[in-house]
């Protein structure tokens, strides 16, 4: 029988992981906007939670995902994604992936909402490129590698996908994988790699695909601030750092969990505290072995002027993991026959309103490999031929990509209200009564793609009114049963439901 051909969007965790399970079994095209190491996996310094430990269980881990994720998770999702965790390490520890051991034992690290120490690392603080290096090294040749395709848009015939049309090409397959990842750059501050746009959820939505929970975006507390923003893992305060401000006043001291408390809650105390005129900081002075146990981030901020071991550390916090995305069942599968989606563009329900610390990781690998078994199960999709389209875009006047972010991150930011959602609604709303125009430059394009995702998570932010894990509502300020188990979705046919 002749095999599928599959095309797969986006190699960072989740696309290689499915690129390995296909590769031998489909005809296998990789495409990525950039290069193989630009993805945001590869900045992912904490590590992988699973559990591993001597006291841990899978149903340990469910449960904190679930409190983390303010209740609003699909448990069922949750239990499965724990119980996979452990496998899904022992196969990366096969293929080479060099997770920290003590006496033959996984080093295992702590972070934010966990009731047990389940964090595994490899290359101490870069977790994420150890895993990326290692399925890189060890992919088939069998896989057809693409990189600078930017994807313009997907080929679908009569809800059926047929490929997918990138700047200069058009590439036709029977399956579509979008394993495009976040859209963090939405927000003026992010920990988020420069290209994590948002793409793939644009993608399947103008063909058809629905989007889903989008008002939650995740900040992560500690983004350094200044010149080169960037992620200070979790881990830091895992080991015992603090969160101070200017005199060296705790400002999580009044919580039960103190500076690991769920990252919605940490974010929103710095938030505030910020906003009140204070200046936040992270305090690892007294962690002596910071350069051994965490040497990328210890050099980074040497080469920005500051010596952990003496200096506070000015941080604020930043968008970093979009909760919500393409609505997907447990295999990948969105409403687009042959349309698949994986990672953090997809929308499984496993991380509620507010994602457990290293989860993400975990996620990718999970369902990599549950949407290559469901996509070589599935029947054949057949659309028919379809015609050859030129490889334009023709998109609105475009608010600047800078402009856009300061207007999210005052807006639509960690601390939400009607009348600040309506502001940045309006002004969003404006660029499109400008005249269309022909746009062929890859920051043009994406600069379109996140104007339109950001009207879309603006909407959301302001339907859902309640607060509820990373969507804070200061005009309403508590969790509403009622909303409990409500999504706003969005597709092209039934706009907003
Ligand atoms: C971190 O290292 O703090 C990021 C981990 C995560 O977002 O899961």
């Amino acid at each position: 029988m002749k095999k599928k051909s599959v095309i797969i969007v986006g190699a960072g965790i989740a696309g290689l992981m499915a690129a390995h399970k296909l590769a031998d079994k489909a005809e296998v095209s990789l495409l990525m906007k950039a290069g193989r190491l630009d993805s945001n996996s590869c900045m992912a310094q904490g590590g992988i939670a699973a559990a591993v430990g001597e006291t841990d269980h899978p149903t340990l881990h469910a449960r904190d995902t679930f409190v983390a994720g303010s209740g609003f998770n699909a448990f069922k999702r949750a239990s499965e994604l724990a119980r996979q965790a452990p496998a899904m390490i022992k196969e990366l520890d096969a293929l080479g992936v060099p997770f920290e051991k003590a006496a033959g034992q996984y080093v295992l690290g702590h972070e934010g909402a966990h009731s047990k120490r389940r964090i595994l690392h490899a290359y101490q603080d870069q977790t994420g490129l150890a895993v990326v290096e290692t399925l890189w090294r060890t992919l088939s040749e069998n896989v057809h590698v693409y990189e600078n395709q930017y994807v313009l848009e997907l080929i679908v015939k009569n809800q059926t996908i047929q490929g997918v049309r990138t700047v200069n090409h058009a590439f036709y397959g029977d399956c579509v994988v979008i394993a495009t990842g976040g859209s963090g750059q939405l927000y003026e501050n992010s920990s988020n790699e420069q290209r994590a746009t948002g793409d793939g959820l644009m993608l399947a939505y103008r063909a058809g695909a629905v989007l889903k929970d989008l008002e939650f975006m995740q900040f992560h507390p500690t983004i350094l601030k200044g010149k080169e923003p960037s992620l200070i893992s979790e881990a830091v305060r895992g080991e015992g750092a603090y969160l101070v401000n200017r005199a060296g006043h705790r400002l999580m001291g009044k919580w039960a969990k103190g500076e690991l408390e769920g990252r919605d809650v940490v974010a929103a105390t710095l938030h505030k505290a910020l906003q009140s005129g204070e200046n936040v900081y992270l305090d690892a002075r007294h962690l002596h072995d910071f350069p051994s146990r965490f040497p990328a981030i210890y050099r980074r901020l040497q080469r920005n002027g500051y010596d952990v071991c003496k200096d506070l550390i000015p941080i604020e916090p930043g968008a970093h993991f979009l909760c919500g995305g393409i609505e997907t069942d447990r295999f990948g599968r969105t409403s687009v026959n042959g349309l698949y989606a994986i990672g953090e563009a997809a929308c499984t329900g496993v991380h509620g309103a507010n994602r457990l610390a290293s989860n993400s990781l975990v996620e990718a690998l999970v369902y990599g490999q549950a949407v290559a078994a469901a996509l070589l199960a599935d029947p054949q999709t057949k659309a028919g031929a379809v015609k050859p389209q030129p490889n334009k875009a023709l998109i609105h006047g475009l608010p600047e990509r800078s402009e856009l972010q300061k207007m999210m991150s005052a807006y639509a930011g960690i601390e939400r209200d009607a009348y600040r959602l309506q502001t940045v609604a309006n002004w969003l709303s404006s660029f499109q009564q400008m005249p269309k125009k022909m746009v062929v430059h890859v920051d043009d394009l994406e600069t379109g793609t996140m104007y339109e995702l950001a009207t879309l998570v603006v909407k959301a932010a302001l339907l859902r009114t309640e607060t509820r894990g990373t969507h804070r509502r200061s005009d309403y300020p508590s969790a509403d049963e009622q909303w409990r188990k409500r999504s706003i979705c969005f597709s092209v046919q039934n706009k907003a439901f």
